[in-house]
């Protein structure tokens, strides 16, 4: 008995510790699907436990209290309550066999489905069409007056709209942030060196409880409306969809995707449906909400002190996860970007076992504040590549068995220089003609029509050519024999003797051409045409500093430094070289447009 005890007062205060950071400092550091596995671990206890189970439980009360008192409190009238949860079609059904025993009504029961948006619940009052407070849910009972920042949200009315609007309307619904928002301020956020959000819902909420309104209106918050609080001075239709529909001719955003199903089968058809469609909605959810249409029926169900017990949030399965960081590796990518990869401790997301996850670039190594050793939230979301979405640092101060991520200067791959572009945040390697990781994509683009337009060596052909270790770099093409090419698949002797033949006539080219070929980053057909009638000669790009390069039409900074960079690296000097004077590639004087 006393271990259930330990275990139940360890549960709450975790429970707590979370509540705290989800409800009042806007911070969340488990995912949503971590915390309702240790709610339902806490009521599953204290129902086998009735005796332990305490008014104040985090299980008993919607949780977390507002503690900011920089904004007036407002009472909520009409409790705003939270929703119990089912993640399976056998909970679902249970539930719905609770609401018709309870009803006592053998026949199915109309029911309205929902998105259940990721942001944060809201309070709007209007008086005399007005908006007159918006209020934030705060503990349910006790939420935060946060009406001068909902007035910036330009989807919310100040006005209501159309005919009979009652003399006061209280609706609730959810604010958010879209994907597209959200990268944006981070975006913006980032280049001015203020703080980056983990996640929408986080920045959703930090712009809705910044106390300065000029802040939220910066931020692209959207809403959407899904509820009646509390309606006098007009009788409202006693369907919940009905009343929506009200919502919606008064001005008031609801959602596209509603649904009214009359059968179990028609809920799973919608959640399906909603869980199909959930990456291209361009926004968060995290399940669908179903209703019990009929006002009077949901009336009769009531509500617990945490929940009602006419609607229900049928959760999706977790795309997030906590794992730990094992590493950091750098890899060079076909265009010779370096990725910094994390190698994770395994762990299994929507039934696939995920141990790699992509960290993009430098600038999410900063934004994460990442460290190897670190525990993570990692975030697989259909077929997109794993992410991590936030590091959950403990509150004991500086962990010394952290270690800091290093960045490579020398590409993993072949060892050259790595040229750090963008504002320092995407890494490339110089090696270009020679890095193994580039290899084939630098052949297939020196053969390639506007390069030294070779016929007959497509991209199959080098494959092989490169894994048969017959060539390593674009030079290496012109030492090829008809023994070796006829080695490979589906090349006959004739063929093999065209390719011979093309090698040979491509020596003759251009000098834009040769200098497109190279594939130098960021140097295009067109920048190379200005290179080579600006320089004239080899000789002359090759000794032009930075400053010269960049006073070539079309040469900006990036260009400018990606080229120097190339041309610096030995390795290109020498596959030069090796072009020009051992195979011989020429070309015709180049006669210069202008200086
Ligand atoms: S109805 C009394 N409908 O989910 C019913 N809530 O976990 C209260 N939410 O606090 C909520 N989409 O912030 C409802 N279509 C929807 C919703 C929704 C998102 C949020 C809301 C609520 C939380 C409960």
């Amino acid at each position: 008995m006393e271990s259930v005890q330990k275990k139940i007062t360890d549960l709450k205060t975790l429970l707590r510790h979370y509540q705290y950071q989800y409800y009042v400092i806007n911070k969340s550091d488990i995912p949503d699907s971590e915390y309702d596995d240790l709610m339902d671990n806490l009521r599953k206890l204290e129902t086998e436990n009735p005796n332990l189970r305490t008014q104040d439980s985090p299980s008993q009360c919607v949780g977390g209290l507002s503690l900011n008192s920089a904004f007036k409190k407002v009472h909520h009238k009409i409790p705003m309550l939270s929703l119990n949860t089912v993640i399976d079609k056998r909970s679902y059904l249970a539930f719905n066999q609770r609401l018709t025993k309870r009803l006592n009504i053998s026949t199915d029961i109309t029911l309205c489905c929902e998105l259940k948006i990721d942001g944060l619940a809201v309070s709007l009052l209007y008086i005399n069409g007005g908006l007159a407070r918006a209020s934030t849910r705060g503990d349910g009972v006790i939420g935060e007056d946060i009406t001068d920042n909902i007035r910036t949200i330009s989807v919310i009315p100040k006005y209501l709209i159309g005919d009979k609007i009652p003399e006061y309307l209280e609706v609730r619904g959810e604010v958010f942030m879209s994907h597209a928002g959200f990268k944006k301020i981070n975006h913006r956020a980032y280049r001015d060196g203020h703080k980056i959000f983990s996640n929408p819902r986080n920045a959703a909420a930090g712009s809705l409880r910044n106390l300065d309104p000029f802040v939220t209106a910066k931020r692209p918050l959207s809403f959407v409306c899904y509820g009646l609080g509390c309606c006098k001075g007009r009788a409202m239709p006693q369907s919940h969809w009905a009343c929506l529909q009200h919502f919606q001719d008064w001005g008031l955003p609801i959602s596209d995707f509603l649904r009214l199903c009359y059968s179990p089968e028609d809920v799973f058809a919608f959640y399906e449906h909603v869980k199909m469609h959930r990456q291209s909605l361009g926004f968060d959810i995290d399940g669908v909400v179903v209703k019990v249409d009929d006002l009077k029926l949901q009336t009769r169900l009531g509500s617990s002190a945490r929940a009602p017990k006419w609607a229900v949030a049928f959760k999706f399965p977790a795309q997030e996860k906590i794992t730990r960081l094992h590493n950091v590796e750098f890899q060079v990518g076909r265009t010779g970007v370096i990725t910094p990869v994390a190698k994770l401790a395994p762990v299994r997301i929507l039934g696939v076992l995920v141990s790699r996850a992509t960290l993009h670039n430098l600038h999410e190594i900063d934004r994460l504040g990442l460290k190897i050793g670190d525990y993570v939230v990692v975030r697989r979301a259909g077929d997109v590549i794993p992410q991590i979405i936030s590091v959950i640092k403990s509150d004991c101060g500086v962990d010394l068995s952290l270690k800091s991520i290093i960045v490579p200067k020398q590409c993993p791959g072949c060892g050259s220089k790595i040229h750090c572009i963008s504002g320092e945040t995407v890494l490339r390697c110089t090696g270009g003609l020679t890095c193994s990781a580039q290899r084939k994509s630098a052949i297939r683009h020196f053969v390639s029509r506007q390069a030294l337009n070779i016929h007959g060596i497509g991209q199959t052909v080098i494959n092989q050519l490169v894994d048969k270790g017959y060539i390593q770099n674009p030079a290496d093409l012109f030492t090829l024999t008809l023994d070796q090419l006829t080695s490979l698949e589906r090349i006959g002797p004739k063929s093999a003797q065209n390719i011979i033949d093309a090698l040979v006539r491509s020596k003759k080219t251009t000098f834009a051409r040769f200098i497109y070929a190279l594939g130098i980053s960021k140097i295009g057909l067109v920048t190379a045409e200005n290179l080579a009638s600006y320089f004239v000669t080899l000789d002359a790009l090759l000794r032009a500093d930075l400053h010269t390069l960049r006073s070539v039409h079309g040469i900006g900074q990036e260009a400018g430094s990606c080229l120097r960079s190339f041309l610096n690296e030995v390795s290109n000097r020498e596959i030069i070289r090796v072009l020009v004077v051992e195979v011989g590639i020429y070309w015709e004087p180049v006669i210069p447009k202008y200086r």
